[in-house]
């Protein structure tokens, strides 16, 4: 990270991947602060345990526009890193509303603020989600992305959308980070990776989608941090890129895994392809390793051995 102190405002940070952001952001002596609405889509608990561990959290939906913005202003925030949404392709099949108010209404809340402040840099949360049904892979930032298989995937879209009209229209400069598959330790307990390990250790079968025929390119969350604070570095005017591993991974190979640390078998239940999902993700990270020096370093096996090391202290697992 470069010298210049920046002052940082994530939305989302007691989410996943913000909470994991703020904390290296401290570290490098930033000034990090954000909101959370901590709503009850996973553990509230959880959200609460990591904003513990953080200096400067507010409880605040982000759709609450006027509060949002008093925070950012009364704060002199340079750069936002937006990442609170409503992640998740197969609730988002059952719950298009809770998309459409946090990603698609909460998205343009913060896009009016920045209109009246088109200094503050936007770095913004996208997905692999954005190449739905596309066959050609692996997925590159050039590729049409116009066809996606579920709403997650178009709220996602939309914000790009979204986001280049104002950077056109008004100047704001804004980065979209195309997230592929994040796991690791503090992870979300909605992904297959995390719900996986529960039933293991609960001697409960797992639901194994298209009987286990798919392929995702996990990254860990050190590595997606490193994007992301190389993407606030870069400073760029508009620019979109994936953030992946490079590495499809068999689904069967993650759970293999998952039995070896955690020294168990799983029960499997083989099933059919549900509504919305696709088959393999696969990020050509060139561009991010062209322009922001991304080098994903951390292999599925390393990963999935820190995660089920945190696993086994927080769910006291022996
Ligand atoms: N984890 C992944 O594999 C992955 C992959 C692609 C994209 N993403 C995107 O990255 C971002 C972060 O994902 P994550 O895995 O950390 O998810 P997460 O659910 O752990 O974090 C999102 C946080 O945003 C908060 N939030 C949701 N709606 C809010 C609102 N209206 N106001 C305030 N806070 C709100 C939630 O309480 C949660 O703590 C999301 O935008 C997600 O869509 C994640």
């Amino acid at each position: 990270m470069s010298n210049s102190r920046k002052r940082i405002f994530i939305t989302g940070i007691a989410g996943f991947i913000g909470f994991h952001l703020a904390k290296a952001l401290e570290k490098e002596g930033h000034f990090v602060t954000g909101c959370d609405h901590f709503n009850d889509y996973y553990d509230p608990e959880l959200k609460k345990q990591r904003a513990a561990e953080l200096s400067s959290v507010h409880t605040l939906d982000i759709c609450e526009r006027a509060k949002l913005k008093d925070l950012i202003l009364q704060n002199e925030i340079t750069h936002i890193v937006h990442l609170a949404a409503q992640a998740g392709v197969r609730y988002s099949i059952t719950h298009p509303e809770k998309y459409h108010d946090t990603n698609l209404s909460g998205f343009f809340h913060l896009l009016e603020i920045l209109r009246a402040h088109p200094h503050i840099h936007l770095t913004f949360a996208s997905s692999s989600s954005v190449y739905g049904l596309n066959k050609k892979i692996p997925f590159s930032e050039s590729d049409p992305t116009d066809q996606p298989a579920n709403f997650y995937g178009a709220t996602k879209k939309s914000n790009e959308l979204m986001a280049h009209s104002y950077h056109h229209l008004y100047g704001i400069p804004m980065t979209g980070l195309r997230f592929f598959t994040v796991y690791g330790p503090f992870g979300r307990p909605d992904m297959a990776y995390f719900s996986f390990t529960k039933a293991i250790c609960e001697d409960k079968p797992i639901k194994v989608f298209n009987n286990g025929n798919m392929q995702r390119d996990f990254t860990y969350i050190d590595d997606i941090v490193s994007g992301i604070i190389a993407a606030l570095d870069y400073d760029a005017k508009f620019e979109i890129f994936n953030l992946g591993n490079n590495q499809p991974e068999e689904l069967l190979t993650m759970i293999r895994l998952l039995e070896e640390y955690l020294g168990k078998k799983a029960i499997l239940e083989m099933l059919p392809m549900p509504p919305g999902e696709i088959k393999t993700t696969f990020a050509d990270i060139s561009k991010a390793q062209k322009l922001l020096g991304f080098s994903p370093k951390t292999s599925l096996e390393e990963g999935i051995q820190k995660f089920i090391h945190w696993y086994r202290h927080a769910y006291s697992v022996l």
